[in-house]
């Protein structure tokens, strides 16, 4: 049984991923040269999803809290940005090779492949041995337990191992001519210190008094040597982070205040909340304190899709000492200077994208009247994210409906995205809808010319109403707040 499941989960996934693509969701990158390993490019309608998710997570974040503004950091930073916050010595994952096949993988990756063939008590205490060997940073220990396990490559079939080795996993460039005086940078490995380094120019600008937070949202590229799972693990991805900056002593608080808020925005996204569960991190980052991760059931299993963590006053600490620019914040309600702590909130705007398809899809048998059964593939997209809000379709090409459908998207375009669509049968037409996460479609037919009213359909439970056509702009906003 549990086979069965997994397979079937499988083969959901792969399901969604030809789906994306066959839809116009997300296509690999640069497909026509073989594609890049771990880039991948939206296409028209995973680009509307993408950015709907990025503006609610915004305007939930900037508009709905009194104390938290944005801003847009570039992608390039000083390098010592990162030497000053640990990523030059700190950002790497233990690595191995298998010296047959010349196959890197992640150590995690390694092991955790091999625990999926275990029975679950193995599997469970296999993990836990190579958690304490990763938090106690035992690279030996950790290709130990490897050969220990008899764990093989999958290309070799051997377990000719090299030792473990930790890798860097930020893409480095050169800024200027090389010729000239170059200087070698970074891709941001994350959008966060983009904040901390804008600390006080936002803070004095804005007027922000603490507690107050500065949200983000943006590139950021890390040289995963594993890239799995669609867009789940990127080398190019796009974050959604905050940077709640607190008098050192409350962190407690606000750490408890953000992982609930947070968590109430998943859920007002409307997916079951036995979909999401908190994970506590065993291994801490080298600048927390506490971490939590969001999880969310992917259908290949609980995974992160954001991570709330206290950050103490590491980075603006390091960044005063490498800058020796001091970052504090004069406090008048205690009348000290301090440097402020920190809690983070980091969510990865693709991985939240693949939570939104995973959910959403969904294959379904459909009864007819005579008894058969039709079926359909439907987007159940939360109508506030979906890429098309409405689809307006005449109900044939002439007689004057087609010019009453595109006045009704005049009327609405402003509003909330159309779409028009003339060709092909009505129910064609709906599965199209369906397939692209649509949530209303309204027709124009012969009765809409005597009396001026419509048939809206609803996408889920594809139930139709007749509503009049001057009140279709106000329904449709209405469900899509
Ligand atoms: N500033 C903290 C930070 O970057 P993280 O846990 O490394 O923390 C935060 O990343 C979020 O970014 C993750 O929860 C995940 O959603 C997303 N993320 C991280 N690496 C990613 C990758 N390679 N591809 C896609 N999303 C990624």
């Amino acid at each position: 049984m549990a086979n069965k499941e997994t397979k079937n989960e499988t083969n959901k996934f792969q399901a969604i991923i030809s789906h994306a693509k066959e839809y116009g969701f997300i296509f690999q990158s640069s497909e026509i040269y073989d594609g890049l390993s771990a880039v991948y490019d939206y296409g028209p309608w995973g680009s509307e999803l993408k950015k709907n998710i990025r503006d609610y997570w915004w305007k939930s974040m900037t508009r709905m809290h009194d104390n938290i503004v944005g801003i847009d950091a570039a992608i390039f930073m000083h390098p010592t940005t990162w030497k000053a916050s640990g990523h030059v010595d700190g950002f790497s994952d233990p690595m191995i090779d298998n010296k047959d096949s010349k196959k890197r993988y992640r150590v995690d990756h390694l092991i955790e492949g091999y625990a999926d063939t275990l029975d679950k008590d193995a599997a469970e205490a296999l993990l836990a041995r190579m958690n304490q060997l990763l938090a106690a940073d035992d690279l030996d220990g950790l290709k130990q337990l490897i050969l220990d396990e008899k764990i093989t490559c999958s290309v070799s079939g051997t377990s000719n191992w090299t030792d473990v080795r930790q890798f860097n996993l930020m893409f480095s460039t050169q800024l200027g001519s090389v010729s000239e005086e170059a200087s070698e940078i970074y891709l941001r490995p994350e959008t966060a210190q983009g904040i901390f380094v804008n600390f006080l120019n936002v803070q004095k600008t804005a007027r922000m008094k603490i507690p107050f937070g500065i949200a983000q949202v943006g590139k950021a590229f890390r040289n995963e040597i594993v890239a799995r799972q669609f867009i789940f693990r990127m080398r190019e991805f796009e974050q959604m982070e905050m940077q709640f900056f607190i008098r050192p002593g409350t962190e407690e608080e606000w750490y408890a205040y953000w992982k609930e808020e947070r968590m109430n925005w998943h859920l007002s996204l409307g997916f079951s909340p036995d979909k999401y569960r908190f994970h506590d991190h065993d291994k801490l980052a080298f600048y927390a304190k506490a971490a939590v991760d969001i999880e969310f059931e992917f259908p290949f299993g609980f995974k992160e899709v954001e991570g709330i963590h206290s950050r103490t006053d590491h980075d603006l600490s390091q960044h005063q000492k490498f800058s020796k620019k001091k970052l504090q914040y004069f406090d008048t309600e205690i009348n000290q200077n301090y440097v402020p702590y920190v809690i983070e909130t980091s969510i990865g705007l693709d991985r939240t994208v693949l939570m939104v398809l995973s959910e959403a899809y969904a294959e379904e048998d459909i009864p007819k009247e005579d008894g058969t059964k039709d079926s359909r593939v439907v987007l159940r997209i939360p109508p506030r994210v979906a890429p098309i809000k409405l689809a307006v379709l005449p109900l044939t090409k002439k007689d004057g409906l087609p010019e009453i459908a595109r006045d009704l998207i005049k009327e609405c375009r402003e509003d909330f995205y159309c779409f028009y669509e003339e060709k092909d049968a009505i129910g064609k037409r709906y599965r199209r809808m369906d397939a692209l996460g649509t949530p209303y479609c309204v027709t124009i037919d012969y009765q809409t010319k005597e009396d001026q009213t419509v048939t809206i359909r609803d996408r889920d439970s594809m139930t139709q109403e007749r509503i009049p056509l001057d009140k279709v702009k106000e329904w449709v906003s209405l469900r899509i707040r």
